[in-house]
C-alpha cells in the first residue's frame, strides 16, 4: 500500500507495507563504533539498544512531523519523540526558523540576552502561582535547582519523592533511589525518602516519622494513574501544615496536559515547579518556576545566606530561549493542546477496538490521559512480560511504526494515527499467536530490559 500524506510541515509521501522488511546492515555497523566509544552506546540510556528489540533501527538520521528516518533510509511514525519533548513535530518550520534567526545573530554573549527577560515573562503568564523563573538546559538540573532551593529556604536537609513516578533527576538525592544507585554515598541515600502517590497517609507517616526536617515533596501531578479526589489538595494541606514546600515537575505534563499545565488542570498550586522537554520542541531548555519569596534566594536583593541558583556557562543559549518562545506562541494561537487530545483518544479507539478483535484485553492495556498514552504488555497469565513488550514493539517497527509509548504529537495527522491503528491490528495478531503458542517461534533475539537494573545481565 502507498501512502502520500500531508503533514503539517509539508507534503511527505511514505511508501508503507504490511511487511517492508526493512533492513539495518547501516545500524548495524555503527552500533559496533558506538558501543566502543559511549558507555551503553547512547547518550541516553532511555534510547539505548536494550530498550529495542534486535530487529529494530539503531540510529535516526533525520525526522520530519512525525516521521523519521534511521540511517539505513527506513521511514517510521514515531511516538515520543525525543522521550517526549517534541510535541509540535520533528524540524517544526515556525519553531525552526525563529532558531535559524537567532543563531545568525550569535547565541552566548557575555551579558544576558533580552530573550532572557521575555521568554521568563511568557513562561510566569502561563504558570498559575509562578512569579520567577531561572532557566537551564536540562530538566534534571531544574529539579535538583528546586531541591537546593528547598532545602535552603527551610533550612531542612530531608526530601521527599513519589516511589511511583520514576525519574525526577540524574542526580544523586534522585537517583539513590533506584537499583542504579551505584557511586552514591549511602549519607546522600539517607536523606531522600518516599511516598506513594494517591496515598495521603503515607505522606503524613513521613511528616509524622521525620518532624520539621523535610525540606520538599516532588511528584508528578499526574502520570498513568489520575489524582485521586482529595489528593492534590490533601498534599498541599499536609506540606502548608509541616512547613514543607509542594514541587510539582511539570517536565511531562506542562505544555502537553488539558489546561498546559496540570497545576492549572488540578487546580493545585505548587510552591516550585519545573518544565522542560516540550518547552522547547526538543530544544535544550527546561526551567525552574516559583514564589518569589523562595526564588529570590537565588538573587541579589536579599540579606540571607545567597542560593546559586542555576548558573551555567550555556544555560541561557538565545536559540533555545528562541525555540521555547515560537513553542509557547504556538501554543497560544493554534490548538495544540485540544488536537493532542483528540489525536490521542482516535488511538486509543481504535487499538481498543484492536484488542477486543483480538480478545488482548487482558493481555495489553493502554493507561494515562489520551495526550500520553502509554501500554502494558501481559502474558498468558496477566503478568507484565518485558518479552510480549519486545514483540509488540518488534512487531509495529516491522509495520513502519516506531512506539516505545504511543505519546502523540501535534503532527500525528489523522492518517498517520489510522496507519498506527493497522499496524497495531497486525502487531495484535502476531502477538495472540504468540500467546497460543509460546512466543518463541515470533520473537527474534532477546528481550529489552527496564533501564533501572543493577546490573546489565540481570
Ligand atoms: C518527570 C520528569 N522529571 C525530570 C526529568 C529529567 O529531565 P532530563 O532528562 O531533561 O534531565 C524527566 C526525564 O525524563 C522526567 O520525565
Amino acid at each position: 500500500m502507498t501512502l502520500t500524506r500531508a503533514s503539517a510541515v509539508g507534503t511527505i509521501s511514505a511508501t508503507i507495507s504490511e511487511n517492508p522488511s526493512f533492513k539495518y546492515s547501516g545500524s548495524e555497523a555503527l552500533r559496533r563504533r558506538a558501543h566502543a566509544a559511549i558507555p551503553g552506546g547512547a547518550h541516553t540510556y532511555a534510547k539505548g539498544d536494550d530498550q529495542y528489540p534486535v530487529e529494530a533501527p539503531g540510529f535516526i538520521a533525520k525526522g520530519l512531523g512525525c516521521h523519521v528516518w534511521d540511517t539505513d533510509g527506513n521511514e517510521f511514525i514515531e511516538y515520543g519523540m525525543g522521550l517526549r519533548a517534541v510535541s509540535l513535530g520533528h524540524a517544526y518550520p515556525a519553531v525552526v526558523s525563529a532558531v535559524s534567526k537567532h543563531i545568525n545573530l550569535g547565541s552566548n554573549f557575555t551579558r544576558p540576552s533580552p530573550l532572557e527577560v521575555e521568554c521568563a515573562e511568557q513562561l510566569l503568564s502561563l504558570v498559575p502561582g509562578a512569579e520567577m523563573a531561572k532557566f537551564t538546559k536540562d530538566g534534571s538540573s531544574a529539579t535538583t535547582a528546586a531541591m537546593r532551593l528547598a532545602r535552603a529556604f527551610t533550612g531542612r536537609d530531608m526530601v521527599a519523592l513519589c516511589a511511583d513516578h520514576p525519574f525526577f533527576s540524574y542526580d544523586d538525592w534522585a537517583i539513590c533511589t533506584t537499583p542504579m544507585n551505584a557511586g552514591i554515598p549511602p549519607s546522600t541515600a539517607r536523606l531522600t525518602l518516599t511516598f506513594r502517590y494517591n496515598d495521603l497517609a503515607s505522606v503524613a507517616a513521613l511528616f509524622a516519622a521525620h518532624p520539621q526536617q523535610i525540606a520538599a515533596i516532588i511528584l508528578e501531578a499526574e502520570k498513568e494513574v489520575p489524582p485521586a479526589p482529595g489528593f492534590l489538595a490533601g498534599l498541599r494541606v499536609l506540606c502548608d501544615r509541616n512547613g514543607t514546600l509542594l514541587i510539582i515537575d511539570e517536565m511531562i505534563t506542562g505544555f502537553r496536559w488539558p489546561d498546559c499545565t496540570a497545576q492549572r488542570h488540578y487546580g493545585i498550586k505548587a510552591d516550585l515547579s519545573t518544565f522542560g522537554k516540550a518547552l522547547g520542541n526538543g530544544f535544550a531548555i527546561s526551567a525552574v518556576v516559583g514564589r518569589r519569596e523562595i526564588m529570590r534566594l537565588g538573587g541579589l536583593d536579599h540579606n540571607r545566606d545567597r542560593v546559586f541558583l542555576l548558573s551555567t556557562t550555556h544555560g541561557a543559549e538565545t536559540h533555545a530561549l528562541a525555540a521555547s518562545l515560537a513553542v509557547m506562541d504556538v501554543y497560544r494561537h493554534e490548538p495544540v493542546i485540544e488536537t493532542l487530545h483528540k489525536q490521542g483518544l482516535r488511538l486509543q479507539t481504535g487499538i481498543e477496538a484492536a484488542a477486543r478483535r483480538h480478545h488482548l484485553g487482558g493481555q495489553f492495556t493502554l493507561a494515562g490521559q489520551p495526550c500520553n498514552l502509554v501500554y502494558a504488555c501481559r502474558d498468558r497469565d496477566g503478568a507484565a512480560s518485558q518479552i510480549f513488550r519486545t514483540l509488540f514493539l518488534q512487531e509495529m517497527i516491522r509495520r513502519g511504526v516506531l512506539a516505545p509509548s504511543l505519546v502523540v504529537s501535534y503532527s500525528h495527522s489523522d492518517l498517520d494515527i489510522d496507519r498506527t491503528v493497522d499496524a497495531v491490528d497486525g502487531a495484535f495478531a502476531v502477538y495472540r499467536k504468540a500467546l497460543d503458542e509460546g512466543p518463541d517461534a515470533y520473537l527474534v533475539g532477546r528481550s529489552v530490559q527496564p533501564v533501572f537494573r543493577r546490573r546489565a545481565e540481570d
